[in-house]
């Protein structure tokens, strides 16, 4: 049966729309929502521009009171009855008890080659420690920020001129790549690892608007 895919973000989406646009034809899974924290992310305007049901979940309303917002959140997600929860620049933490209402069945995209680099500034910190290489990883998520076990990871070499805003740049495309593929085996219930670049791996569908 096919799967249904909530998406969570906070941004520009643009790893939002790389899943949306993947999940056509024979793909296991469709993207039945968007979900936001903030009204004003990009991201819902380009979700809406391609045809999905989208929603907002202010975060601020609810302060310090993360139980509030996420019972909000799940209340949204619930009406939706998504199988599967993306975090695609989500940037709000997730309590345990949220992240256990959905375990087994929520994926993460972070910018760094975890486990290094949880948290944020991942372009910034691989720089200062004079990494050779920089990369991003899809991950399942647990209790522990950017800790749950990993499904796939893309890897760049960093060059001599490269800037924490370079590496971003350069990194978002594989990052375009990486999550599509995770996502369209994780759907399956295959949680063996993806490691790009690969050619059996590239997606098959346009990356960029
Ligand atoms: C992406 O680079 C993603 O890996 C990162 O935010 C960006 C969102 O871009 N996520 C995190 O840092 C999560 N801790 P997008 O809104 O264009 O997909």
């Amino acid at each position: 049966m096919t799967k249904r895919v909530a998406i969570l973000i906070s941004g520009g989406g643009s790893n939002m729309v790389a899943l949306v646009k993947s999940m056509t034809g024979d793909h296991p899974a469709r993207c039945v929502l968007v979900v936001s924290n903030d009204p004003a992310a990009g991201g819902l305007d380009r979700a809406q521009a391609l045809g999905v049901a989208t929603a907002a979940v202010d975060h601020k309303p609810f302060g310090r009171d993360r139980a509030g917002f996420e019972g909000a959140l799940q209340k949204v997600l619930a009406d939706a009855r998504p199988d599967i929860i993306c975090l695609a620049g989500f940037m709000r933490i997730l309590t345990p008890e949220f992240t256990a209402q959905w375990a087994g069945r929520m994926l993460n995209i972070h910018p760094s080659l975890l486990p290094k680099y949880k948290g944020l500034h991942t372009h910034a910190r691989a720089l200062e420690a004079g990494d050779r290489e920089h990369g991003c990883t899809v991950h399942e998520v647990t209790a522990e920020l950017d800790g749950g076990p990993i499904l796939g990871q893309a890897r760049l070499t960093i060059g001599p001129t490269d800037t924490a805003e370079t590496l971003a740049a350069r990194l978002l495309p594989l990052e375009h790549a990486l999550y599509p593929a995770v996502l369209r085996r994780y759907a399956v219930g295959d949680r063996s690892l993806i490691t790009l670049p690969a050619k059996e791996t590239a997606p098959d569908f346009p990356l960029q608007d």
